[in-house]
């Protein structure tokens, strides 16, 4: 097992009617400014209920966060912080609006000139404006982590940004919100929060038996709940189990003393800035492949992940390692993911070398658990995936 420090800060009220408790979370002379997207909350009774638990309270609102948030969108609320002279922001919604709202609060204490510099150099985030959240949709586990991934308009650009001062410091996982999900969200957040997992866990083995069994149980989980949560996002105990499953998969927990990986989300950020594809849709195209061309890398990992998720438990370490990915694909398939780049787009044939040219111009020549995939590599695999 690797060294590590783990702390995190983020408070979680868990449950049915948790919105109710938010007013005890935030200073009772706090002037709020309270963000969300593009209306979904207006229409599945959670802005109602937020607006009950704040009555009497100070609230300015933003809304119009769009999926995958924009740094040109972002920018009118940090000019709304200082006009109103805010001092808590609460983000109400999915990941895009809570990572929208990281950027916010920390671009509000930023002293630099200009922002962008915060996602393009990149600025690690230690001091950031005190903020909590409702989340809506369970997949990304920014809820609990100190992360948030940005996309530039004008320059196709999709970057991340992080550090210690962007945990929330409070979450509300009320499950019930997930009964006004539609299906491709729920699809999104099911294979979003399985690749989480994948991601820090099929590397290579580094003798962290209960990383792995915490990665395992999250996997075990979400094949469980998969199904049941697509045929009926209002079954209860599903949609707890599929928040809390989320939101461990990415909170820092099952990373602490291993490897990760995270090339399958950087390659797939460039397909979402290119294509608009949804981020959880680009890496069930992209992770399939990138496991073949790491395969020599990644076969020890894949063979146990074979048997303790699949059962697969016949043949050589190649063979199980083989046939774990493609019970993978077949599992995708099931829960109606496509996994190939020209199901989305036909102008598919331009993306290996325009990433492979991204990748080089920002110096990413060693991604990877093992810091071995260069662009080329990246090039290779984009096209795998065609
Ligand atoms: O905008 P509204 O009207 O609220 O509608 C949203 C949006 O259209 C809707 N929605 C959310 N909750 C709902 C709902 N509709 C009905 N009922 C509800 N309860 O769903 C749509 C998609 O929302 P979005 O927030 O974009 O989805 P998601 O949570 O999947 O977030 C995706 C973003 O998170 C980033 C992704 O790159 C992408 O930009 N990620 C953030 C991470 C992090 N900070 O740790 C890690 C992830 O790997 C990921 O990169
Ligand atoms: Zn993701």
């Amino acid at each position: 097992m690797l060294n590590f420090e783990l702390q995190n800060p983020t408070k979680i009220l868990f449950g049915k009617g948790q919105i109710a408790q938010i007013a005890k979370e935030i200073p009772a002379d706090a002037r709020i400014l309270l963000t969300y997207g593009g209306g979904s909350i207006k229409t599945n009774g959670v802005y109602e209920q937020v607006q009950k638990a704040l009555a009497g309270r100070t609230i300015i609102e933003f809304s119009g966060i769009e999926p995958n948030p924009t740094y040109e969108t972002l920018i009118k609320a940090v000019a709304l912080i200082k006009q109103e002279q805010i001092n808590f922001v609460l983000a109400v919604g999915g990941g895009s609006v809570i990572d929208g709202t990281k950027f916010i609060v920390a671009a509000a204490e930023y002293e630099g000139a200009e922002a962008w510099d915060i996602l393009a150099k990149p600025i690690r985030i230690f001091k950031a404006m005190p903020f909590g959240t409702v989340l809506t949709l369970p997949a990304t586990g920014t809820e609990m982590n100190s992360g948030a991934v940005i996309t530039r308009v004008a320059t196709q650009e999709k970057l991340g940004m992080g550090g210690p001062g962007l945990f929330p410091q409070f979450s509300v996982l009320d499950p019930e919100v997930v009964s006004s999900i539609p299906v491709r969200q729920l699809r999104n957040g099911i294979v979003d929060a399985y690749t989480h997992v994948l991601e820090q866990y099929l590397t290579y083995p580094a003798d962290a038996w209960l990383q792995d069994r915490f990665a395992e149980s999250i996997l075990q989980t979400l094949i469980e709940v998969a199904p049941k949560i697509l045929a009926n996002p209002s079954d209860y105990k599903a949609a707890a189990n599929f928040m809390w499953s989320c939101t461990m998969a990415l909170n820092g927990l099952i990373q602490k003393g291993v490897p990760t990986d995270w090339a399958t989300h950087a390659i797939g950020h460039e397909l979402t800035a290119l294509y608009n594809i949804d981020h959880a849709m680009t890496l069930a195209i992209i992770f399939p492949n990138l496991y073949k061309a790491r395969f020599e890398n990644k076969k020890e990992k894949l063979a146990q992940y074979g048997e303790r998720i699949w059962q697969i438990t016949e043949g050589t370490t190649e063979e199980k390692a083989q046939a774990a990915i493609e019970r993978t694909v077949a599992w995708l398939h099931e829960i109606g993911v496509k996994t190939r780049l020209s199901d989305y787009t036909a102008d598919y044939a331009k993306a290996a070398g325009f990433i492979e040219n991204r990748f080089t111009e920002r110096g990413w020549k060693a991604l990877g658990e093992r810091k071995d995939i260069t662009p080329s590599v990246v090039k290779t695999i984009v096209e795998m995936s065609y």
